[in-house]
């Protein structure tokens, strides 16, 4: 059957009140939670264009509710969202609701203007447990190339003031994990996408899927960075990222099929030394692959300026997460570390997040100068 332009709009549109009813019938018999904003709406109809995007917005205050049904109908289309039934549209409604909440919130409590905003990502239909659940899986029990805790101090002479790769043609652009807890691939990709580019002096965007399918300890559940630089090695070299392409699942490993990009290989891999100097002295080489504590709300809808991780376990070895650091610059004299995710452009910077340099933390902000590694290449 044919189902025309007309009554498609038709059918979403009694789909969504339908939700709406739904919804808020829920919340009548919770009358004590979201008291302040969810009251029933007098208007059903879809809504134009007072946010015509979402993704930039900065959430000062709670909107009213009819402009939360608003934002919710905006950010769903702009993020792609279609949910399987009416059950899950409300339980997702609800969830955008109490997120929206901790967001005004949260950015209320901001002490200075540099620090970091949180706004509607990508992961504002998430619950904190699902985003965890999901993203923050790496593993680093078995896997640590240096084990012992001493901060190390090194020189290097003269790096550059502020310094960021992407202007030298050293980064690909932002990728998103989709649904699949790799970060360790990407961040590893990703140092190798550095280097390969540094040394030849071309950039390649190289393939994260070919790591997540034949590194055998890793999948969509966690992994090791480390491995990931092994595994590549070991190939003498990776994919182009379009001849061997991200599904965000772990398949049957294709690398004897599909050849590797012209002078990706990697000679091996070492470790920054564990101090702000140390991947100070490493990203003045090259982009350098890290790992941070990052199970936490203020990571899940960070939305710009600087990420200062307050609420981080002391425990170094409490990570979560690996990203890439592409470069380091200040604002209003506090410097920050530029860390490119691979949790697509809504998140963050257009997919960056930039991190404070907390000259006062041991390992840094949430252990970023703990776990710092970059492959080399002849
Ligand atoms: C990591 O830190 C968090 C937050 O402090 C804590 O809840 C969790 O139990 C810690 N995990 C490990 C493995 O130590």
């Amino acid at each position: 059957m044919k189902i025309s332009y007309t009554s498609n709009r038709f059918l979403l549109f009694i789909i969504f009140t339908a939700c709406l009813c739904l919804y808020f019938a829920i919340q009548k018999k919770n009358p004590d939670e979201n008291e302040d904003i969810l009251i029933i709406p007098s208007k059903f109809e879809i809504p134009t264009s007072k946010y015509p995007t979402t993704s930039g917005l900065i959430l000062d205050k709670l909107p009213n509710e009819d402009d939360v049904i608003e934002l919710f109908q905006v950010w769903k289309k702009e993020n792609g969202r279609v949910y399987k039934d009416l059950a899950e549209m409300s339980k997702k409604f609800a969830t955008f609701v109490s997120n929206l909440k901790y967001i005004v919130e949260s950015n209320a409590e901001r002490d200075s203007p540099n620090s970091a905003h949180l706004g509607l990502t990508n992961y504002a239909d998430l619950s904190s447990t699902e985003f965890e659940e999901t993203y923050m899986t790496l593993n680093t029990d078995a896997m640590d190339i240096v084990n012992d805790d001493d901060v190390q101090d090194v020189t290097c002479s003269d790096p550059p003031l502020t310094l960021d790769w992407r202007s030298s043609g050293a980064v690909s652009p932002v990728n998103a994990q989709n649904g699949c807890g790799c970060c360790w691939a990407f961040a590893a990709v990703g140092a190798i996408e550095g280097i390969v580019a540094i040394k030849t002096g071309k950039l390649t965007p190289l393939s994260v899927q070919e790591v997540l399918d034949c590194e055998p300890s890793g999948s969509c559940s966690g992994g090791y960075l480390e491995n990931g630089f092994s595994w590549v090695k070991g190939n003498k070299g990776i994919a182009t990222q379009t001849s061997y392409r991200y599904t965000a699942k772990k398949g049957g490993c294709r690398s004897a099929k599909i050849k590797n990009s012209a002078n990706s290989g990697i000679h091996s891999y070492e470790a920054a030394a564990r101090s702000d100097r140390g991947l100070l002295c490493a990203v003045a080489k090259q982009p350098l692959a890290v790992m941070i504590y990052a199970r936490s709300p203020k990571f899940q809808h960070y939305k710009g300026k600087i990420f200062k991780g307050e609420d981080c376990p002391l425990d170094p070895m409490n990570v979560t997460h690996s990203m890439l650091i592409v470069g380091y610059n200040s604002e209003n004299n506090e410097d920050y570390w530029i860390v490119k995710n691979s949790h697509g452009t809504r998140w963050g910077i257009h997919g960056y997040m930039w991190i404070k340099r907390d000259y006062t933390k041991q390992y840094g902000v949430c252990a970023i100068n703990r776990h710092g590694y970059f492959p080399v290449k002849n």
